[in-house]
């Protein structure tokens, strides 16, 4: 049988953030894999850089030093430009806050990740973000504005937004920290559905056990390492 794909690989990642108070050394030597289609979930108590890893490994904040491998090719020595071209097209993002924009509907704010990724709106694309608002519930949505949404229904733009440039790997950042507990759970479903169908990798940040323990592999990050819980 073949090895699934190597999705990311993260080697001896370090971070550290410099204040008036002193050096914070974050991430301390980070090894990490991922595979095609693999699930998987960070906890770590607030404050112990679950935030700062994430954006490590989609180097939206470049590491001190380490490597970064998205698919096979090392990212973090790259120029920011070339960074960025890459990831609209490898990483959907989904965090607390949905950060649509507010002047934009609903399919506009998914189509715009579409621009943003260096590529035209074709009729195809709108097909696809018309389908992708159908499947997360939005069918009848289409042309609100975001003020007008609940937060689950705005956490379900963000979905289809972050889905819409087919990338390998969603990277969420505490999706459900801001609902209730009934949206949480149907929003974390939807997520791992879509995920399954598309054979899209996960990495979830979660303070959330229930769906922690849902993910595929299950890691938990203390003082700057990147353990795996193995078994129960
Ligand atoms: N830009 C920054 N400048 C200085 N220190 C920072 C910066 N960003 C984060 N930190 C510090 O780095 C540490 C890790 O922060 P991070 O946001 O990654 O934690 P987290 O695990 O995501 O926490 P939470 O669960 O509350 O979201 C914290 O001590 C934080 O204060
Ligand atoms: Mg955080």
């Amino acid at each position: 049988m073949n090895e699934p794909a190597k999705v990311l690989e993260v080697c001896k990642l370090v971070k550290s953030y410099h204040s008036l108070s002193g050096d914070v050394r974050v991430l301390r030597g980070i090894h990490f894999t991922l595979f095609g289609g693999d699930t998987v979930s960070i906890r770590g108590e607030s404050g112990c850089g679950k935030t700062t890893l994430l954006n490590s490994l989609s180097l939206l904040d470049k590491p001190d030093s380490g490597e970064v491998f998205w698919r096979d090719v090392e990212y973090a020595s790259k120029g920011n430009d070339r960074i960025a071209k890459q990831r609209a097209h490898f990483i959907g993002f989904i965090f607390q806050f949905h950060y649509l924009v507010p002047e934009l509907t609903v399919l506009e704010n998914v189509l715009l990740a579409v621009r943003i990724g260096g590529e035209r709106v074709t009729t195809a694309k709108k097909r696809l973000a018309r389908d992708l608002l159908t499947r997360v519930g939005l069918q009848k949505r289409m042309d609100a504005l975001p003020f007008s949404l609940s937060g689950g229904e705005a956490q379900r733009v963000a979905i289809a937004r972050a889905l819409i440039n087919q990338p390998p790997l969603i990277i969420a950042d505490e999706p459900t920290g801001n609902l209730d507990e009934d949206t949480a759970e149907s929003i974390f479903s939807l997520l791992m559905s879509l995920c399954e169908e598309h054979g899209t990798s996960l990495i979830l940040v979660t303070h959330n056990p229930n769906f922690a323990q849902r993910t595929r592999r299950q890691f938990s990050l203390h003082h700057g390492k990147l353990e795996e819980i193995t078994g129960t």
